[in-house]
């Protein structure tokens, strides 16, 4: 069977609660510095669900919103994948919750992935192999409701959901291979059945993300190095960088970090003196210490800095102001990057990697080419509207058997709340009824009292 040509994104929308909180305001809340939170973390915002959204509810959403601005005819959609760790059925897939807008195509493919942050790269991952295969278009759906009982990990919390069209002829393509990385690690689980809240050793997840890129930038430079033509290959070489976006400092890290590779990967050779040479001092650190040393993070955020505004700035606008949205982090910063892109959207015909993480863990990077104008991708996206229209509170929202938030807080329609779309919201809503938080309920932060 002859493979099916120039699969890749025709079609994105991104969609995110506009009930938020100020990182200052929260920083304020929790007794600490705002600077931690703001120049420490990188955050401006976190957005967060009120008793009205669940993660059936908000993967309806995006899905509706693709369906309508792409003029999607249900029958059309031949797989449907979805990425979550945000789990409120052990069994059912949150995919066959969103066969409720297909019923008249009940013969679609797919269900959910599941891996901490990396559930809706290896989503979209299936959905191109199978459109690669059958020629069809396919839903690849990342949707996530990042919440923290441990107070450090807190303000990097977050929300959000996207929906991609994968199918031929597309604007957006994968180009050369793409490189996994995966290991046994427990730097971020959830192993409460009953609860939503990870069990997190935040420092050693960061450790763990810049091992995953770490392995994941050597091995995609070998195998991918010649596409780019330059000589030698090295973080500058490329267009662009997307990155799974936990908090903006984690991006900020992982591509400096990739300068300091460069140098350990190019000094054995004739390139060698000339690469980064003030990273020379950091040659024969231990590999270990690289992970934490704060006069090498300086270093190669010093050599690394011309490069960001242009290569990763543009991808960081949405995750700043949402927070980590887990599955759908990494796609809201290719999002952002497609809106903002130095240039506006014409300048990315180009190419760009993208480096995908989730926690336990399982990692990826690939790269993509922009081979087609992509109009009609970003139009509809209205992100910088989006960013205003959040509404920040600080309000804590008592826990009741009716949802009593205005439907006004969901953001642009179509919408659904979770009361009208799942019998298990108003079980969930039910119990707590019993002195049980419910996860939609538990999802608005109780950092401050009624005011
Ligand atoms: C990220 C995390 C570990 C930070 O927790 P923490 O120990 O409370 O925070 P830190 O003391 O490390 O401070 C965070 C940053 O703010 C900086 N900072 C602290 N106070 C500051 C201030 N007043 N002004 C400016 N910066 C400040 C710190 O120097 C640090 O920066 P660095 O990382 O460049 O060293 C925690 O929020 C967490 O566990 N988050 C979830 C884990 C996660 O997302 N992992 C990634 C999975 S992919």
């Amino acid at each position: 069977m002859s493979e099916i040509q120039n699969v890749g994104i025709r079609g994105i929308e991104i969609y995110f609660p506009h009930r938020c909180l100020e990182m200052v305001a929260l920083a304020e809340a929790d007794g600490v510095p705002a600077g931690k939170y703001t120049a420490g973390l990188g955050q401006t915002r976190m957005a967060f669900c009120g008793d009205r959204e669940d993660i059936i509810s908000i993967s309806l959403t995006v899905v509706k919103r693709l369906m309508e601005k792409c003029n999607i005819d249900p029958k059309d959609i031949g797989r449907l994948e979805v990425g979550t760790e945000t789990i409120i059925d052990h069994s059912k897939s949150v995919k066959s919750s969103l066969m409720q807008l297909f019923t008249e195509n009940p013969f679609i493919e797919g269900c959910d992935q599941i891996n901490a942050c990396y559930g809706g790269t290896n989503a979209l991952f299936n959905a191109l192999d199978w459109c690669r295969l059958h020629g069809g278009l396919a839903i690849v759906v990342a949707a996530d409701i990042a919440l923290y009982g441990e107070k450090n990990a807190r303000p990097t919390g977050g929300a959000g959901a996207v929906a991609i069209l994968v199918g031929p002829n597309a604007p957006i393509v994968m180009e050369g291979t793409r490189v996994a990385f995966s290991e046994n690690v427990y730097d971020f689980y959830k192993p409460h059945l009953s609860e939503e809240y990870p069990v997190v050793d935040g420092h050693f997840s960061l450790q763990c993300y810049l091992r995953s890129l770490d392995a994941c930038y050597t091995r995609f430079c070998a195998q991918n190095g010649h596409l780019v033509g330059a000589s030698p290959i090295t973080a500058a070489s490329f267009d662009y960088f997307v990155f799974h976006s936990p908090y903006n400092k984690m991006v900020q890290k992982a591509f400096s970090r990739l300068f300091y590779l460069d140098r350990q990967r190019l000094r054995g050779t004739e390139h060698g003196p000339a690469v980064h040479p003030t990273l020379a001092p950091f040659d024969d650190m231990p590999l270990q210490e690289t992970f934490t040393s704060k006069t090498l993070q300086e270093a190669a955020t010093a050599v690394a800095a011309p490069f960001y505004a242009t290569k990763v700035t543009p991808s960081t606008r949405l995750p700043t102001h949402t927070g980590n949205s887990y599955t759908a982090s990494i796609y809201h910063s290719l999002a952002s990057l497609l809106e903002n892109a130095v240039g506006g959207p014409a300048a990315l015909l180009g190419k760009r990697i993208v480096f995908s993480y989730g926690s336990g863990s399982c990692a990826a990077m690939w790269m993509m080419r922009v081979r087609a104008p992509i109009d009609r991708l970003t139009s509809g996206l209205h992100i910088e509207d989006q960013i205003r229209a959040q509404q920040c509170t600080l309000r804590h929202l008592h826990a009741a058997t009716q949802p009593p938030t205005r439907l006004s807080f969901i953001s642009r329609r179509p919408n659904f709340s979770n009361s009208e779309t799942s019998p298990s919201a108003e079980k969930r809503l039910n119990r707590s009824e019993n002195g049980v938080t419910p996860p939609a309920l538990a999802s608005c932060l109780p950092i401050a009292p009624p005011g």
